[in-house]
Parts: structure tokens; C-alpha cells; sequence
């Protein structure tokens, strides 16, 4: 008899992205010590000050484009190029995951490499190497903006994702705080079987009840699970 290897859902977060060079969020020195959010990442920041909005997600693009995936992104891609089922759940607005060739990523909070119609957010184009400016407008006449889920929007990817999750045999938390819904309440989704293993530096961080932490950072903690689980797959 065969048996397959476990269906594994990770669902990462900034910390992913950290040892990348892409500023986390909650730190000390993260980027909500220096903006408020309600300036730049919420619908009336965009209607007061389309420019200052623009400008901020301007920096965010110019720090994805200088990074480059890290070891925990590599690893997850390769564990899916071994022939695993992994499906990624990333609140990151960057490409990383992508660019380390990982094919099953899910955007939650969107994507910042790509700009969208203000008014209609299936219209959809790819930056490449631009900004959005004021006056870009879609194939409809309408201002682009960034392709980002602010607070206070809705996350259309999210019931997606709660299906992802409840099919899961293991899920992979990395690098979040949890602090942020409704991705926070995705473990929640898991069924009772269903392993969950969170992968963070912060002693401090409050797992939800039956998790598993490895108090590591990504790239240690991700590349040696993938190990572990490359050495197990010999057994199924
Ligand atoms: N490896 C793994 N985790 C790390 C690393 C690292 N090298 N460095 C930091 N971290 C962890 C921190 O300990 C923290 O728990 O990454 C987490 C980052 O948490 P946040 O800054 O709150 O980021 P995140 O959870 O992704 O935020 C969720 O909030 O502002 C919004 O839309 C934004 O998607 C974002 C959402």
C-alpha cells in the first residue's frame, strides 16, 4: 500500500520575509512605529491624500525589488518541486514566495507588485519596473491604485483560504504575530486531526492552544522542518 505525503499549508507573514530585508510591521523599528496606518493603508487615507498613500507603497516596492527570496522561501519551493502538496497562505504583499518558484500562492492581503482599478478590482495590471502615479488610470478611465487589501477593506481571497486550510494534514504558521484578522482565525479552520506548527523568534507570542512552536527564525526553522519531512516522506 502507498500512502501520500501530508497535505502541508503554510500561511506566512512578514517574518517570513525579515531576513529578506523587508521591514516587519509590529517591531520596534517596524513600519508602524513610523507611519499610522490610518495615514497610508485605509480607504479615507486614500481619498484625503491619494499622493502620501502612493509614496508609502512607492518605498514598500523599492525594498521588495531590492530583495531576494531567503533560505525559507527556497525551501518551501523546493519542497513543492519534490513533488509535496504545499499551498501557500502569505499576508505578505511581496513576491518572494513566487520568486523562489513556489507555484500555490495565495495573497491575502494583495500583491504590491501589482496596481488596480480604484473603482473595479478585477481590472488588474502588473508595475514591473513602475510606479503608479496620479493620473495612471485602468482601460475604464478609473485612478490605479496599489492591488494591497487596506484596513478596513474586505479580504476576498479569505474564503478561499479557510477551504485550503480545512484540508490540511499540517499547517506551517511563519513569521506572524497573529495580531491581525481575519487571518489570525485561519488556524481555527484546521481540522481536529490536522497538525499545527508555528515557526517564530518571539518568545513572547501567544500560540493558539495545541501549536507547536519552534522558537527559531524562518530561515533555520523552515529549511530544517523541510529536511525533517523529506526524511520522513521516505516512509510513505
Ligand atoms: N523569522 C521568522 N519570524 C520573524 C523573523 C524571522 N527572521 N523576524 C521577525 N519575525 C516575526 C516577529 O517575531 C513577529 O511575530 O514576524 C512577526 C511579524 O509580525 P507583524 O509585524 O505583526 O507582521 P504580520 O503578522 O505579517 O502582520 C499582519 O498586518 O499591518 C498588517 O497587512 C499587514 O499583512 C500584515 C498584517
Amino acid at each position: 500500500m502507498t500512502h501520500k505525503p501530508p497535505h502541508l499549508v503554510v500561511l506566512t507573514g512578514a517574518g517570513i520575509s525579515a531576513e529578506s530585508g523587508i521591514q516587519t510591521f509590529r517591531a520596534h523599528d517596524g513600519l508602524w512605529a513610523d507611519h499610522r496606518i490610518e495615514d497610508v493603508a485605509t480607504p479615507e487615507a486614500w481619498t484625503r491624500d491619494p499622493a502620501r498613500v502612493l509614496s508609502f507603497y512607492d518605498a514598500r516596492r523599492d525594498q521588495v525589488r531590492a530583495a531576494r527570496p531567503n533560505a525559507a522561501h527556497r525551501a518551501l519551493a523546493n519542497l513543492e518541486a519534490r513533488g509535496f502538496e504545499v499551498n501557500i497562505i502569505t499576508q505578505n504583499i511581496d513576491d518572494l514566495h513566487e520568486r523562489a518558484g513556489s507555484r500555490n500562492v495565495l495573497h491575502l492581503h494583495g500583491e504590491i507588485m501589482m496596481a488596480r482599478s480604484s473603482v473595479n478590482p478585477r481590472m488588474r495590471y502588473p508595475l514591473g519596473r513602475d510606479n503608479i502615479a496620479i493620473g495612471d488610470v485602468c482601460d475604464q478611465g478609473s485612478q490605479l491604485r496599489p492591488d494591497v487589501v487596506w484596513f478596513g477593506e474586505a479580504v476576498p481571497a479569505y474564503p478561499e483560504a479557510c477551504e485550503i486550510v480545512a484540508e490540511a494534514d499540517l499547517l506551517l504558521v511563519v513569521g506572524t504575530s497573529l495580531a491581525v484578522m481575519p487571518a489570525a482565525a485561519l488556524v481555527n479552520e484546521l481540522s481536529l486531526d490536522a497538525e499545527c506548527i508555528l515557526v517564530d523568534p518571539d518568545e513572547q507570542l501567544q500560540a493558539p492552544p495545541g501549536v507547536v512552536r519552534w522558537v527559531t527564525a524562518a530561515g533555520e526553522g523552515v529549511p530544517a522542518l523541510v529536511r525533517q519531512w523529506q526524511r520522513d516522506a521516505r516512509l510513505f
